[in-house]
């Protein structure tokens, strides 16, 4: 190619999107909250406290029970009118591992609401590659009887590296198993 074709392509180049990453499907937590404590207005917004009664995760890599210790701290956020998840629980696995889980996030102007998900695993049980992905959620809340707020269901993704010509698959795959970390 003649350097004046590549000079001619190059604003093309810089210009163009880069390269997606990925979201693999990491699994579905089912929890169900008991009556809130209704904290109300305040200084941050309008603190909703729901306690996490009980529930299970079930995904291709692990599955567990989510044991009845924790809770949304939710928040009404009084400038954009929205809800603000900010949740703490654990999940215990089918092999006896105590996950810490850690989860955050605004609702979405369609009302969705969107969730970052952190976890925080010890590293003697083989759930140690747990510490190292990015994952992300979407929270439905599930309502009871009288349209009160029963439980929630979440569809938990998991960041992937992009997919890089000539380089093969993202890296994050290797991680899957649990061995690298
Ligand atoms: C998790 O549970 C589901 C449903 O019981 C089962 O089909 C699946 O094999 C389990 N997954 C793992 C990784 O054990």
């Amino acid at each position: 190619m003649k350097l004046s074709t590549l000079l001619h392509l190059l604003p093309f180049a810089l210009a163009s999107t880069p390269p997606s990453p990925g979201l693999s499907y990491f699994g579905q937590a089912t929890i169900s909250v008991s009556a809130p404590f209704p904290i109300g207005p305040g200084p941050f917004g309008n603190r909703n406290i729901f306690p996490i009664a009980g529930g299970t995760f079930t995904g291709p890599l692990f599955n567990a029970t989510i044991p009845a210790f924790g809770g949304d701290w939710g928040l009404g956020d009084p400038n954009l009118g929205n809800f603000y998840i900010d949740a703490r629980y654990q999940l215990h696995t089918t092999n006896g591992a105590d996950i810490y889980v850690e989860a955050n996030g605004p609702q979405q102007p369609d009302g969705v609401l969107h969730t970052r998900v952190r976890f925080e695993a010890g590293t003697d049980k083989g759930y140690g590659w747990l510490n190292g992905i990015v994952s992300v959620g979407i929270v439905t809340p599930a309502l009871g009887e009288e349209g009160e707020v029963a439980g929630i269901e979440i569809e938990l993704w998991r960041l992937e590296s992009p997919v890089v010509e000539g380089k093969g698959e993202g890296k994050g795959k290797e991680t899957a198993g649990g061995d690298r970390w």
